[in-house]
């Protein structure tokens, strides 16, 4: 048998490569083990009310005696935490950073980390990762059953940097009934396909006389995925104080509807 080859550097530095993402993603892997079902909201596009579902759906499913976790990874407009109406950031409790707590959810939010709320950061890929990660492992979680993740928008690299790293479960993909905003639905939905991810189903907001309704379940036949509900246009949201789910029978009526059905989603996948 041949004595084993002396490895070149340029070989060396590619098992050091290797080695060195293999514990990162230990480490992720870890941070995230206690946590139950990890889910992305995701559009193609700003403004159709991301954010709004993702809230909601988390202190929806907090206020049905389940552990949540809702994350703000919408780097360039993380507004959880204006939804909330939180002002105080984490905890620091050793190396670890517990999040505060809103009706139930415990909430982490790149606006934390920002000295200017409305100053934009440029976040290039590497850097989301590593700030993602960051957080990851140094944020206490506990065992929530559900981590809700608001992401940012589009099909550019910081949506596919948060995807990636996240490792989510499965997608809920908000559009309105606009014919434009389904187009940009449906070029995300391809790209999560295109990443062998899942998507649980499909919202459509902002329905009712403004913008129409039908476009959203449309999509959702066109390919083949389930619709999760509709959640229509509404003054109840800009009325409340805190999240319109639990200000409004209406919109929480329409809430728990889309809550049962992403559980169901969610159970028929495992
Ligand atoms: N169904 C709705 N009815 C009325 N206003 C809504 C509705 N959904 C969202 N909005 C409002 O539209 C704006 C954009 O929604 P937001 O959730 O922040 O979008 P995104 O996170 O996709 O950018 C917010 O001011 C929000 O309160
Ligand atoms: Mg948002």
């Amino acid at each position: 048998m041949s004595s084993p080859r002396k490895l070149t550097p340029q070989e060396e530095a590619r098992l050091a490569q290797v080695r060195a993402n293999f514990q990162e993603r230990r480490k992720v892997s870890e941070s995230l083990e206690g946590i139950g079902v990890r889910v992305g909201v995701y559009s193609g596009k700003g403004g159709v009310g991301k954010t709004t579902v993702a809230t909601n759906l988390a202190v929806t499913l907090a206020a049905q005696e389940n552990d949540v976790a809702l994350f703000d990874c919408d780097i360039d407009c993380p507004n959880v935490t204006r939804v909330l109406r939180i002002s105080e950031g984490p905890i620091q409790n050793g190396e670890k950073l517990v999040p505060p707590s809103r009706f139930g959810v415990k909430v982490m939010s790149m606006a934390f980390f920002q000295d200017n709320e409305d100053e934009a950061i440029v976040w290039r890929g590497p850097m989301i990762h590593n700030a993602i990660n960051q957080f990851l492992h140094s944020t206490e979680w506990g065992d929530p059953d559900y981590m809700i993740v608001d992401l940012p928008p589009g099909t550019s690299d910081a949506p596919l940097t948060v995807m990636q790293t996240l490792n989510l479960d499965g997608f809920v993909i908000v559009t309105t009934p606009h014919e434009l905003a389904v187009l940009d639905a449906k070029r995300s939905i391809n790209m999560i396909k295109k990443m062998n991810l899942k998507v649980f189903g499909i919202v459509e907001n902002l329905s009712g006389s403004v913008f129409g309704t039908g476009g959203g379940k449309a999509l959702a036949e066109e390919m083949e995925l389930p619709f999760l509900g509709a959640l229509t246009m509404s003054a109840d949201y800009t009325n409340s104080q805190g999240p319109a789910s639990l200000e409004s029978d209406e919109v929480g009526a329409e809430f728990k509807v889309i809550t049962d059905n992403l559980k169901a989603q969610i159970e028929a996948g495992k």
